[in-house]
């Protein structure tokens, strides 16, 4: 098992501090997933800049399936909490989609996943970048979530991202520093 190196986990512990122009290299190191907000909201600033990560992914053909619906009201926050347990007291959740009838398909099989999957990912890191802590929560149950958020037949929820800011008594992330070597990852052809 390979651990990151001393310095890059007190980047974790500082991040309160970090401002909004990181270095690209701290934010994939920095960025860890938080499991317990204490109930702030990012600002209007941090959001668009969140959520214009999104808007610049790569998408397949450059259809730009993916869809992004912001739970901050009551009523939408309880319909992520019938659904999908990891809330965790954040007040702002994103429901990333991918809309099957807008993305592009090889050979019948649609992209919209996978690009929804690059725009969550843009999302994550904008967030750290901006101060503001998440965690990735996966959607097991598509059809029961298209349900409850009465989503059309082509839209796929593929995950939500809670947002905000992580709770003073936060527990240590103590999965995120321990990574694979890169050989475990790589093969060289
Ligand atoms: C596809 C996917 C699904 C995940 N689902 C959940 C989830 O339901 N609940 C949760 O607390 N974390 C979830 N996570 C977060 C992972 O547990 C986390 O990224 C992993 O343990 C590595 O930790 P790190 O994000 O701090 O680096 C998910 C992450 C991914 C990519």
């Amino acid at each position: 098992m390979f651990w990151l190196p001393a310095s890059a986990i007190c980047q974790n512990l500082e991040k309160r501090e970090r401002a909004g122009n990181m270095e690209f290299s701290s934010v994939i190191t920095g960025r860890e997933s938080i499991r317990k907000y204490d109930g702030r909201k990012p600002s209007g600033e941090q959001m668009e800049h969140i959520l214009e990560a999104g808007r610049w992914a790569p998408t397949a053909y450059n259809k730009q399936p993916q869809r992004v619906f912001v739970l901050e009201s009551e009523e939408a926050l309880a319909k992520m909490d019938q659904v999908h347990p990891c809330r965790y007291n954040a007040k702002v959740v994103l429901m990333v989609c991918g809309d099957s009838a807008a993305a592009a398909s090889y050979e019948g099989n649609s992209t919209a996943v996978i690009d929804a999957t690059i725009a969550a990912t843009h999302m994550l890191l904008a967030a750290y970048n901006e101060g503001v802590d998440s965690v990735w929560a996966g959607i097991h149950q598509p059809e029961e979530t298209r349900k409850v958020f009465q989503l059309p037949e082509s839209m796929i929820p593929v995950c939500f991202i809670d947002l905000g800011f992580r709770s003073a008594d936060t527990k240590e992330n103590l999965t995120h520093s321990k990574r694979n070597p890169l050989s475990a990852m790589v093969t060289r052809l």
